[in-house]
Parts: C-alpha cells; sequence; structure tokens
C-alpha cells in the first residue's frame, strides 16, 4: 500500500472541484479514516462532494480496494471448494439466506456469508437466526473457517476487525445526508464482501417501496458498478434486480420468518420466495462450478429439497453454531408472542388484491417491536406477520389477510392500522409484474 502523504483538503478540493482522485489519493483517505488521520468533519466534507461529483468506475474500484484493505481481509484459500457469497440490498421478509445458504452447500459450493443486522423497516439476517435459541452469530474467524470447511455454511456477523473504514464512514454518511450516493453504497457493500475471502459473489439488488433503492434505474446503476467492481478485483459477479413492492413470501419479522425459511426448505415455500430463491442460489451454483447451466442449477437444487438434503445442511449448521436444532421439527421451542391477531377483510375487500405495501408491512413490524429505529435498540423476535395474503389473489368479505403475532395490545392495534393501510383491493385482478426483472453480469 502506498505510504504517500497529503492534506486532506487538497483532496476534498480536488472533488469538490470535479476532479477524479488517484489510487493514492483515495488510499490516503481511506487509511486516515481508519486511524483517524483524516478528521470526521474532512471525511464528511469529502463524502458530500464525492456525492455530488460522483466517481469514476476507477475510483469506485479503488475505493472500495483501499477500504477492503483498512482491516482484515479473510484468508479462506486453505477451506476447499469454491467459496461464493450473496447478498442482498434487503428489503421486508428478505429471509433468502437462510434458505439459500444451507441449499447452495448442500449442492457443492461453499458459502462463507457475513451479514448484518436490521436497521429501519428491513429485517437482518443476524437477526433472525438469533431467534433460534443458543444460535451464535458473532464467532471467530476460526470458528468461521472450521464450521464452513466442515458444514459447507457458516452465517455471522461482519467482525470488528474486518473493513473499518466503512464502519466509520456509514457512520458518519447516516447523519450527513450521503448515504443515497451509488459510489458510497458500492464501496461499501463490495468492500466487505471482498474481505471474506470469496471466490465470487451474487447480488440481490431489489427495488420499489420496500427497496433502498426505489427506482429500478438507480438499482441498475448500483448493480452495473457492484458487477464492475468485481471484474476490477478479478471476482466473478452476478447481480439480478427484483421488485420489492410486496414483502417476500408471506412471512415477515424474525421467528415467523424462520419459520417459513425452514417450511421452504421442506419443499413447502410459496411461489415467489422460491422463485427469487432458485434464481439466486442457481446463480451461485453455477458461478461456483457445481451446475452447467441454470437448467442444471434447478434441478439440483429441487433433488437436495426433495431428499432432505439442503434441511440436513441447515441442521448442520445450526447446530454447529451452538443453535438448538431440535426447533427444525418442533417450532414451538421458537420464541412465540403472547396472542395471535388475524386481521380479515371488511366489506369493501372483495375482488383480488392490488397492492401490498412492503413499506408499510416493515413498518407494522417496527410497530410491533420487531424492528430497529437505533443500532442499540433491541428486537422482539416473537413479533411479525404470518399468512400474508399476496398480490393478485381472490379476496372476499372477511377473508383472513395476515395474522399478526403481538405482545402488546396497543403495538397491536398500532400493527393493525398499517397493515390494513398497506393492504388495497381492485374489482379486476391487477396486471402482474415480473419478480426477477433484470440479471446483470
Ligand atoms: N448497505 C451497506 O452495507 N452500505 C451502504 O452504503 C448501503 C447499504
Amino acid at each position: 500500500m502506498s505510504a504517500a502523504s497529503y492534506f486532506p483538503q487538497d483532496i476534498i478540493i480536488k472533488k469538490r472541484d470535479g476532479g477524479a482522485l488517484t489510487r493514492d489519493e483515495i488510499q490516503f483517505f481511506a487509511r486516515g479514516v481508519a486511524s483517524g488521520q483524516f478528521a470526521d468533519y474532512q471525511a464528511t466534507a469529502l463524502l458530500m462532494a464525492i456525492f455530488w461529483r460522483g466517481m469514476t468506475p476507477q475510483e469506485v474500484a479503488w475505493l472500495t480496494d483501499a477500504m477492503m484493505r483498512s482491516g482484515e481481509v479473510i484468508d479462506l484459500n486453505d477451506v476447499p471448494g469454491a467459496k461464493v457469497d450473496k447478498h442482498s440490498t434487503g428489503g421486508v421478509g428478505d429471509k433468502v439466506s437462510l434458505i439459500l445458504a444451507p441449499l447452495a452447500a448442500a449442492c457443492g459450493v461453499k458459502v462463507p456469508m457475513m451479514s448484518g443486522r436490521g436497521l429501519g423497516h428491513t429485517g437482518g439476517t443476524l437477526d433472525k437466526l438469533e431467534s433460534i435459541p443458543g444460535f451464535r452469530v458473532m464467532l471467530s474467524v476460526t470458528e468461521f473457517r472450521d464450521i464452513l470447511r466442515k458444514v459447507g455454511a457458516a452465517m455471522i456477523g461482519q467482525t470488528p476487525q474486518v473493513v473499518p473504514a466503512d464502519r466509520k464512514l456509514y457512520a458518519l454518511r447516516d447523519v450527513t445526508g450521503t448515504v443515497e450516493c451509488i459510489p458510497l453504497i458500492c464501496a461499501s457493500i463490495m468492500s466487505k464482501k471482498l474481505a471474506e475471502g470469496i471466490d465470487s459473489l451474487v447480488l440481490d439488488v431489489k427495488f420499489g417501496q420496500g427497496a433502498f433503492m426505489k427506482r429500478k434505474e438507480d438499482a441498475l446503476a448500483l448493480a452495473r458498478a457492484m458487477v464492475e467492481v468485481g471484474r476490477a478485483a478479478g471476482k466473478p459477479v452476478r447481480a439480478l434486480l427484483t421488485a420489492m413492492d410486496q414483502p417476500l413470501g408471506r412471512c415477515a419479522g424474525h421467528t415467523t420468518e424462520v419459520i417459513e425459511s425452514i417450511e421452504c426448505l421442506k419443499g413447502r415455500g410459496p411461489r415467489d420466495l422460491m422463485e427469487v430463491t432458485y434464481a439466486l442460489t442457481g446463480h451461485m451454483l453455477i458461478l461456483g462450478g457445481a451446475a452447467r447451466d441454470e437448467a442444471d442449477a434447478r434441478a439440483k437444487m429441487e433433488a437436495a429439497i426433495a431428499d432432505g438434503r439442503a434441511l440436513t445442511k441447515f441442521r448442520e449448521m445450526c447446530a454447529a453454531q451452538g443453535g438448538d436444532a431440535r426447533v427444525i421439527d418442533d417450532y414451538s421451542l421458537l420464541p412465540t408472542a403472547q396472542k395471535r391477531l388475524e386481521i380479515r377483510a371488511g366489506a369493501d375487500g372483495a375482488g383480488f388484491v392490488s397492492a401490498v405495501d412492503a413499506l408499510k408491512c416493515g413498518h407494522a413490524i417496527m410497530a410491533l417491536g420487531g424492528g430497529r429505529a437505533a443500532v442499540t435498540d433491541k428486537v422482539d423476535h416473537a413479533v411479525g406477520i404470518s399468512d400474508l395474503i399476496k398480490i393478485g389473489e381472490p379476496v372476499k368479505p372477511g377473508a383472513l389477510l395476515c395474522t399478526l403475532h403481538v405482545n402488546d395490545d396497543t403495538k397491536g392495534a398500532k400493527a393493525e392500522a398499517l397493515v390494513r393501510e398497506a393492504i388495497a383491493f381492485s374489482a379486476q385482478p391487477p396486471k402482474s409484474t415480473p419478480l426477477i426483472q433484470d440479471l446483470i453480469q
């Protein structure tokens, strides 16, 4: 790494005036942020300059690389097999990782997955896994490697040593209006993924009301930028663009999503959730050399679910990470809410479901206590939504729209109001839009 030294203000002025930064300047910035040599006020000034002026693809690749090298880059070379991960930009009811990791491992690729916690209306994989009594997500890199070698999939939280520059920069972006910036999002996500020691990566870039990116054009630009950064790093990356207008599957929350994921591994998953899971896992198998093409991948995945190998992998991973694997056969061992509140259509609820607003459903989960407004908040794993009706389904007055899992009546009433606002009806079946809208590679 370069030892070049600069005045932070010179780098800020260069970007402020629309210049392209050199590799050395970018390295100085990333290292300076991690070490404190680049003061917070200077880092935020540069972030704002990047927000307005943007970055060339080359600058984004250098920023990603410099951020990745600001901390530990995990070396998985001693774990045999192709190491392939998946990252989703997040959405409501997105529990794909819980199904995909054991499924891909059962089909022959290694899945070293480092995930985040939920913040705001989208849930986090780590929080969902922690609904399983005993499940440990904060493992050492040595444990991570061992489980990956023995089981084929390990799902853990980011260790503090990995990409410290991102932890600092993300916190600054969060409070300075610089989160929604494609070069910065791209470098933030890709630096963390490339630090995991992966050989290749599949991305699920979501767009729509319930997603981080509301507009398809922005999601497409982010997907292209991330694929490009992967190419620059010598790691094949494929990105799927998927719609997030309604929650994925019929459950949202923590325990409810764990149960739905286990149901998927038992071959009883809802259509939309399985469509996204098969598509993403399929590309992982192709990138990892475990399938020739999408048809071959699909046949292998269906076989692994039908004969129970994917479920066995989940059981093994759960046990290896300290979780009580008996939950797989007995859901009552998972945290259970005190009440179930059935939300039924009123007299106006006739015809077809025309909308199930994912953002409002996410807010309903937050209202129940199942979300996190600040990183320090505790989540209630037991609360959530199940049996959620889907867009296009016929409905009659009195039909079940969803079940709320509630631990507090006042919170339950707020959540009921939100899900009622989320669900709309039409006399005619709504036009269906494809869930998977593009593949970028
Ligand atoms: N997720 C990340 O990890 N980083 C971003 O900048 C945005 C979403």
